[in-house]
C-alpha cells in the first residue's frame, strides 16, 4: 500500500487530533458585524475553511475588550457575543467536525489604532513612531490578563477547541516579551519579569477551565527583526539573541501549551520578515530556522507548527538557485516534517486565495489550486481596514480593490 504523505496524516495536539497537519493561520478580516459577532462575510470565509479540510483552523485575532483594539469591525469575544458564537462554532462543526479550531485571543496594546481606540506602552521611553502611546503598569496589565483568561473561558464555553493566547506581531503580549521593555516593574526589565506575563495568563487560563482538552498554545514572533525585539540581544540592539525565545517556549511548554506556531517579525515593524512577499521572498527560509529551534527546544509532544508558507506555492515565485519542484509548498511540508524542523505547517494568505487547498491537495486535485499570487493586496486591505478579501480570485473583492486605489490612491508606507 502506498505510504500517506506525512502532510496528510493526523497530529495529536494535546488531547486532540487534528486530521492532516495543513493549518489555517489566524487572518482578521474586519468584517464582523457592529457588536462583534460574526457577520454574513465571517460565515462564508470558515465555511469554506471547514469544506476545505484544513486539519486545525485558527480563528482570527478576538478581542475580550473594547479599549485597545487594532481594527474597526474585529471579532469580539464578550458575553453578549456567546449566543452568536455558540451558533457559528455549531454550524461550522456540522459542516466538518474533524476540523478543529482554536481562537486566537489577542490585546492590540501599543498599535491599538490611535484614531477610535488608545494605544498603550509598558516604558518610560516609546518604541519610536509610538510616542503617543499611554504609560500603563501592573493595574490595567492586571485587568489585560483578567481578559485573556475571561476571552479564553469564553472560548470554551461556546465550543472551541482550544485557545491561541496571542504572544506575537507586536502586538501586547510580544510588546511585553521583548527586551525593550527595559523599566523595572512586574513585568518588565528581567527576562524572569518579562516572560512572566505570558506564564501568569497560562496558569490562570488553565486554573480557569481546567479541562485538558480544551489546548492552550501560543503563536510567537521568535525574532521580531528591529532593535530591542523578541529575540534580541538587548533593548538597543537588533543582533539576533534566541535565548529568551528558546527559554518562552520552554516555559510556555512547562505551563500547559501543546503547541507553539512558529512565527517572525512584526506587521507594523518588519512586515516582510512576518509575511515575505515576492519582494523578498527568500525571507521565508529563516523560518525553517526558527522552527527548528522551536521544535529541538521542546518535547516531541508539544507540536510546532510553522509559519510563511504561501510563498512556495507551486514552486512558481522568483526564488534563486533553486528548482520549482523542490521549492514548493508540498515539498517543504512533506521534507521540513520529515526531517523533524516542524510537525505541522500553516498557511495565511494562501487561505484566502483558496481555502480548499488541503481538499484538493488530499484529493490529488493540485491542478486546480488557486495559488495565491504574494500580490499583497489583502494585505492592503487589513491596512487601510477595509473588508479583507482576495483582490485576485474573489471577483467582488477585485472590485472593492480597484474602487479603494481610485478613491485613496496608491499605498504610501506598506506596514500595519
Ligand atoms: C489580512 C491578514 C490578516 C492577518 N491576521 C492575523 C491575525 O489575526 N493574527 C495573526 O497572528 N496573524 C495574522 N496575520 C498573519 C498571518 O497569520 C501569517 O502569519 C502571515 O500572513 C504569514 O503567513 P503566509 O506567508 O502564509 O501568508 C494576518 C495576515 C494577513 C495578510
Ligand atoms: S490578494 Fe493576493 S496576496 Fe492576498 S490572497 Fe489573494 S493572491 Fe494572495
Amino acid at each position: 500500500m502506498e505510504e500517506k504523505e506525512l502532510l496528510f496524516t493526523p497530529i495529536k495536539i494535546g488531547t486532540r487530533t487534528a486530521p492532516n497537519r495543513i493549518v489555517l493561520n489566524a487572518m482578521e478580516c474586519c468584517d464582523a458585524l457592529d457588536n462583534g459577532d460574526p457577520s454574513p462575510a465571517t460565515y462564508k470565509r470558515y465555511e469554506d475553511y471547514f469544506k476545505g479540510q484544513a486539519g486545525l483552523v485558527i480563528l482570527e485575532a478576538i478581542t475580550p475588550q473594547y479599549d485597545y483594539i487594532a481594527r474597526r469591525n474585529q471579532l469580539s469575544i464578550k458575553e453578549h457575543n456567546l449566543p452568536a458564537l455558540k451558533k457559528f462554532i455549531a454550524h461550522l462543526k456540522e459542516i466538518n467536525p474533524d476540523t478543529l479550531i482554536f481562537f486566537q485571543i489577542t490585546h492590540s496594546g501599543e498599535i491599538s489604532n490611535n484614531v477610535y481606540s488608545q494605544r498603550i506602552r509598558v516604558t518610560e521611553e516609546p518604541l519610536p513612531g509610538y510616542e503617543d502611546a499611554k504609560l500603563v503598569r501592573e493595574e490595567e496589565i492586571e485587568q489585560v490578563i483578567k481578559d485573556y483568561v475571561l476571552g479564553s473561558k469564553y472560548a470554551y464555553e461556546v465550543g472551541a477547541d482550544g485557545v491561541d493566547l496571542k504572544l506575537c506581531h507586536g502586538y501586547l503580549g510580544s510588546q511585553i516579551l521583548r527586551p525593550f521593555n527595559k523599566d523595572n516593574w512586574k513585568y518588565g526589565g528581567s527576562w524572569e519579569n518579562r516572560r512572566q506575563f505570558a506564564i501568569d495568563i497560562y496558569d490562570r487560563t488553565r486554573a480557569a477551565i481546567p479541562d485538558e482538552n480544551f489546548v492552550l498554545g501560543s503563536k510567537i514572533s521568535i525574532y521580531e527583526g528591529f532593535p530591542g525585539g523578541v529575540g534580541t540581544a538587548g533593548p538597543d540592539t537588533a543582533l539576533m539573541d534566541l535565548t529568551e525565545s528558546i527559554d518562552l517556549v520552554k516555559q510556555l511548554e512547562a505551563h500547559g501549551a501543546s503547541y507553539i506556531l512558529q512565527s517572525a517579525g512584526s506587521p507594523s515593524h518588519t512586515l516582510d520578515l512576518a509575511h515575505p512577499d515576492r519582494r523578498t521572498p527568500d525571507y521565508a527560509y529563516m523560518h525553517f530556522y526558527f522552527q527548528k529551534v522551536c521544535r529541538d527546544a521542546l518535547k516531541p509532544e508539544t507540536a510546532v507548527i510553522g509559519s510563511a508558507y504561501s510563498i512556495y506555492r507551486d514552486g512558481k515565485q522568483p526564488f534563486c538557485a533553486v528548482k520549482p519542484e523542490k521549492n514548493n509548498l508540498r515539498f517543504w511540508g512533506n521534507k521540513n516534517i520529515k526531517e523533524g524542523i516542524v510537525d505541522a505547517i500553516a498557511i495565511g494568505r494562501q487561505a484566502f486565495a483558496d481555502p480548499y487547498l488541503p481538499k484538493k491537495m488530499m484529493e490529488g486535485n493540485e491542478k486546480d489550486i488557486h495559488w495565491c499570487t504574494l500580490c499583497d493586496h489583502c494585505v492592503e486591505f487589513l491596512i487601510r481596514q477595509h473588508h479583507v478579501g482576495c483582490a485576485t480570485y474573489d471577483p467582488h473583492f477585485t472590485e472593492e480593490y480597484v474602487k479603494m486605489i481610485k478613491e485613496e490612491g496608491k499605498l504610501k508606507a506598506k506596514h500595519t
